[in-house]
């Protein structure tokens, strides 16, 4: 066995055991580009501080980017008796280079390059969540665009509320999803001022000891993963033969292996599913941290897994509802013959009694009264004629009837941010400004 860098005091390796127990090479190689980088930045400090020779700089800087080559092409070897990405990488640059290499280490421990290498990370990464938010946002956008007069029951409850246009409801998503991103483009803001040297932590102990990023990184992932993960609900919902409101298409659907008349919305099951991973991720960190000990433990090394872990995911997730989204179809007909049940011009009506000067708890009673009477006709509000208002309240009046029915209860809604089809069709336009869709 090969003797470990940090092996001068030690009379004996350690175990199998405790060597497959304690390597993180096989999931932290992933960090090399970023422990190159920050290795290279490293040996340029070394020589302006007068530490190494611009002679041997070069040898290293050369060396670094011939084994960032071999990595790319898949010809490095990684050894997990070399621990961690830091050690196969520093080990292997002095087998190629030699004497330079061993002056790479100096001023610097493998706690600081996890901690830069992991920021560098976590600033790639949300470029990619990033990209990943735009394309959901648009794909929501233009399946909204496709339905701009389609009226849907609105749900609280889930029990049938207020009518809203399909849009409006669409656009609820989008906008959700643009806190995502402005979460995510203010934490690239702080990792990239960090990691850009522009501002540099004034503690060394915080600097190398700090995990908040990781933490305010999975919390944003799990905030988004939670809203993703209620879209899945409401679609795998909406698919149901009980609702029937919206088809995916094959392309993104799967079967049963026993029933063969069936087809799943399995990806946005899994949406939903794999929320749990992210929030779980969440929870691993904020649990792995609560105990230390100020500045760095080992136990850090554990924050690696849940963060990848938590990107691959939410990639995954976003990747998957954008082409969902891309995939399903509204079925009008279903939706449109299911919109008398449930009084959902109810409050139009209770505001048009407003209009006629009754209070609104007053009216609110007086348009239970009217709905207790439909239920027991078995009628919609709609169908009561201009005698059986009178006989609930005396104000009701011919022009009632402009206000029930649900398209005139959308058309009702004219205030700022509604779902009224002219705010829809400046919200919808808005968006599409917003996004750049044409
Ligand atoms: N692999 C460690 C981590 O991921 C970094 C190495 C620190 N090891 C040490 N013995 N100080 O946090």
């Amino acid at each position: 066995k090969e003797t470990k860098l940090w092996g001068g005091r030690f009379e004996e390796g350690v175990t199998d055991a405790v060597e497959r127990f304690t390597e993180s090479i096989s999931y932290d190689w992933q960090l090399y580009k970023y422990d190159i980088m920050g290795s290279k930045a490293h040996a340029s400090m070394l020589a302006a501080q007068g530490l190494i020779t611009t002679g041997d700089r070069d040898i290293i800087l050369e060396g670094l980017d011939q084994i960032e080559k071999q990595i790319q092409d898949g010809k490095f070897e990684w050894r997990k008796d070399r621990e961690d990405v830091h050690m196969n990488i520093e080990a292997a640059l002095i087998e190629k280079v030699g004497e330079p290499a061993k002056k790479l280490h100096t001023a610097r421990s493998r706690n600081d390059q996890i901690v830069t290498d992991l920021r560098l990370w976590c600033r790639d990464a949300i470029d990619k969540i990033l990209i990943r938010i735009k394309q959901f946002q648009v794909s929501l956008v233009l399946l909204a665009s496709k339905y701009v007069d389609l009226i849907v029951p609105g749900y609280t409850h889930l029990q049938r509320a207020q009518p809203v246009l399909l849009p409006h409801l669409l656009l609820s998503y989008v906008e959700q999803h643009s806190f995502h991103r402005n979460r995510g483009t203010r934490f690239l803001r702080i990792v990239s001022i960090l990691t850009s040297f522009l501002w540099i932590l004034s503690i060394s102990i915080d600097a190398v000891s700090d995990r908040d990023f990781v933490l305010e990184f999975l919390a944003a992932n799990s905030i988004a993963a939670i809203h993703l993960s209620r879209i899945g609900e409401e679609w795998v919902l909406w698919a149901s033969e009980e609702f029937g409101f919206l088809t995916p298409s094959d392309s993104v659907s799967t079967g049963s292996s026993i029933m063969p008349q069936k087809k799943n919305p399995d990806p946005m099951e899994l949406v939903r599913g794999k929320s749990a991973r992210v929030v779980g991720d969440l929870m691993t960190v904020l649990v792995l941290c609560k105990g230390l000990p100020q500045a760095y433990n080992r136990d850090l090394q554990e924050d690696k897994e849940p963060l990848f872990d938590s990107v691959k995911a939410i990639l995954g997730m976003l990747e998957v509802c954008s082409e969902f989204a891309q995939n399903i179809s509204f079925n009008s007909k279903r939706i449109q013959s299911s919109l008398p049940a449930g009084y959902l011009d109810a409050t139009t009506l209770a505001d048009y009694l407003v209009k006629k000067g009754v209070p609104f708890r007053t009216s609110h009673e007086i348009v239970g009264r009217c709905v207790a009477l439909c239920v027991s006709k078995n009628c919609q509000l709609t169908e009561l004629e201009m005698d059986d208002l009178k006989a609930v309240h005396p104000v009701f009046e011919a022009d009632v009837y402009a206000y029930l029915g649900v398209e005139n209860a959308v058309n009702k809604f004219i205030s700022y941010g509604s779902t009224g089809s002219e705010q829809v069709k400046k919200q919808l336009e808005d968006w599409r400004v917003q996004l750049g869709i044409n």
